[in-house]
């Protein structure tokens, strides 16, 4: 089963509170997302693999340790995971963007792909798939799906910011060898699969769509 890490920093819980407020606006809202995400991405890369290296430094030659290897590839599904990449980019700026493009049928809830471009050695990648919302899993589920089906073969991640216990359960169960970073854990799903408390919908709030 795959392992869920919900953050526990002051500094997440503090701004996740703030973008949960409706009056936060979309200026702030988008920098809060941008900075939750730089927050959570030091998390998320806890595991990368670091190699040895010799360098020079003022005084002396000296090993040291840096991260080996430039494979990371950072997904996020349109439109709201938009709002997680720079922050992710501001750590790990040699990460390669991939994007897909689902949106959720409002009668069956079902995620309808429309749009797919990704790193020609995608399957070589480790991935992180960044979608704000972790509501009924149905979209991070048919993305992640879809990139098996690419061929990716390295690890691959799920990073949202809020998330319902429906969409941590279904994730687990459709793909258990994805490893989960949730920014909060909500109550529930309501009748519309919005999460409550939730902070209403993520795409419109960075965008400001509505
Ligand atoms: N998508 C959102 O943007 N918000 C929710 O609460 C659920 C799905």
């Amino acid at each position: 089963m795959s392992k869920v890490t919900i953050m526990d920093h002051p500094l997440i819980i503090h701004k996740i509170s703030l973008i949960r407020d409706k009056k936060t606006g979309s200026k702030e809202f988008r920098e809060l997302v941008k900075e939750i995400a730089m927050l959570m991405c030091y998390e998320a890369t806890r595991d990368l693999p670091l190699k040895e290296i010799e360098i020079e430094t003022p005084i002396c030659s000296t090993k040291t340790k840096v991260v080996s290897g430039k494979t990371l590839a950072l997904i996020p599904i349109l439109r709201a995971g938009l709002g997680m990449v720079d922050g992710m980019l501001s750590l790990i700026p040699s990460a390669k963007v991939g994007h897909i493009g689902l949106y959720r049928d409002p009668e069956t809830f079902k995620a309808v792909k429309y749009f797919c471009k990704l790193p020609k050695d995608i399957e070589k990648r480790d991935i992180i798939v960044l979608d704000p919302m972790l509501a009924t899993g149905s979209s991070a589920i048919s993305a992640i799906t879809f990139l098996k089906e690419e061929g990716c073969a390295g690890s691959i991640k799920l990073m949202c910011l809020c998330a319902a216990p429906e969409g941590v359960k279904a994730m687990q169960e459709a793909h258990p060898d994805v490893d989960i970073f949730v920014g909060a854990l909500d109550e529930k799903l309501n009748d519309h699969k919005y999460i409550v408390p939730g902070l209403g919908d993520a795409g419109d709030r960075i965008f400001g769509t509505k």
